[in-house]
């Protein structure tokens, strides 16, 4: 019998994470947790704790660290600090790292596994929109294999299998259009928190349900498909379709169009992430196309969601434009959250942080981080926080 892969999970306590623990407990001989990371959650990290008996928890904030000293059973061990998750992520022990840390925050410790060669299944977006050239330079490197969680992304691997992939025309994800979609406009700039974290297909985190109401998400998802699968801007696009049961579609030279077809449940691309072949039950409901709505697709209304107009210059641009993007992003979507700034004003703070940024090549990580800072701090001044 194959022994099981042992993971460790980066952002356990999140919605992708709970999900992935959800995926392992189905399957326990074949997956078995070696690290569980998380930030403040030491509630839910005690829970999960009992569920996959891992034998290191790490956590991020010093208060949680704490609180779980006395609590975890005495056969784990804990550790505290970003560089306790980068040590379980590149763990001899570990065969694969499921990234799914919110932000870029989420960076250093995936960016570790990839150095040490792991298997990685890529939630974090954000570490591709950030690095994405120093991140898969790594990974070609040590030869870590990258396997998108996302969605979209995890379609667009489908369609991709097996096929020449300079055959390959456009590669299309699909957006649901957020809980905005008809909205009017006009009456976009006094919706509340929850209004904007309600998506109508897809149960997630806060930070990436407000993503994907102002569009921000599929812009992010846009250039991480770029850094995912070489693509040129040109190839790539995206279109809205409400049901959220088409993913993504690679168009091929001689007009043929494959998609990937499912429920709209993360633990479909959690599970192909994890073990892609033989493919593994995800505890998804099945696909009754029959039963469901039609489906639809349409063109995405720039005018309605400016930031698919901000990630046309992004992508044909230097990475330094996605870096200051998903910075001020970061930064205007949590002031979103604690009601410094409406939500309109999500979008315009990362317009006028990217007329501010020079349009620059990036080599190294510290250039990264450096205007990562730099776009965060002109972020935090257009909000006056
Ligand atoms: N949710 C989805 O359906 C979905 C789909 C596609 C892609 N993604 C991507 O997956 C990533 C995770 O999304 P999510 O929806 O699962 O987010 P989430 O529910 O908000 O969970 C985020 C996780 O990251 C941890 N975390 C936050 N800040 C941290 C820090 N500074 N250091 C260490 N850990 C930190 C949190 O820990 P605590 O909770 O303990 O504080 C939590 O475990 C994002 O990049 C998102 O774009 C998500």
């Amino acid at each position: 019998m194959n022994t099981p892969m042992k993971l460790t999970i980066l952002g356990a306590t999140g919605s992708i994470g709970t999900s992935t623990i959800d995926v392992m407990l189905r399957h326990p001989k074949c997956f078995q947790a070696y690290a569980l990371v998380a930030h403040r959650n030491a509630d839910l990290m005690l829970e999960l704790v009992e569920k996959v008996k891992p034998e290191v928890v790490v956590m991020t904030d010093e208060t949680a660290y704490h609180s779980l000293k006395e609590r975890l059973p005495s056969n784990v061990r804990l550790e505290y600090g970003m560089e306790a998750a980068e040590a379980v992520a590149a763990a001899g022990e570990v065969d694969m790292v499921m990234a799914a840390m919110v932000g870029s925050a989420g960076l250093p410790a995936t960016l570790a596994a990839i150095h040490a060669g792991k298997r990685v299944g890529l939630a974090n977006k954000e570490c591709l929109v950030t690095a994405g050239r120093i991140f898969m330079q790594a990974a070609k490197e040590s030869g870590a294999e990258v396997v998108p969680v996302d969605s979209e992304h995890a379609a667009v691997h489908q369609a991709l299998a097996g096929h020449d992939r300079d055959s390959v025309t456009r590669i299309i994800l699909t957006a649901s259009g957020g809980p905005f979609r008809n909205r009017d406009p006009k009456t976009l700039h006094n919706v509340t928190v929850q209004e904007a974290v309600a998506h109508p297909n897809w149960s997630m985190g806060a930070k990436i349900s407000i993503d994907s109401a102002t569009m921000m998400n599929k812009a992010l998802e846009l250039i991480e498909a770029k850094w995912l699968f070489d693509a040129k801007a040109e190839q790539l696009s995206a279109i809205i379709h409400p049901q959220s049961i088409v993913h993504a579609m690679v168009e091929y030279r001689d007009g043929s169009v494959l998609a990937q077809l499912a429920m709209p449940d993360m633990r479909s691309p959690i599970v192909y992430a994890m073990q892609a072949e033989p493919r593994l039950e995800s505890g998804i409901p099945w696909l009754e196309l029959a039963q469901t709505n039609p489906l639809e697709f349409q063109a995405i209304d720039e005018a309605r969601f400016p930031a698919m107009a901000l990630v046309k210059s992004v992508l044909a641009g230097e990475d330094s434009l996605a870096i200051a993007l998903n910075a001020a992003n970061e930064v205007a979507n949590q002031a979103f959250q604690d009601g410094k700034i409406g939500f309109m004003d999500i979008v315009a703070t990362v317009e006028t942080v990217l007329s501010k940024t020079n349009n620059q090549h990036v080599e190294t990580l510290e250039e990264v981080w450096q205007l990562d800072a730099y776009a965060r701090d002109m972020a935090k001044d257009v909000i006056a926080l």
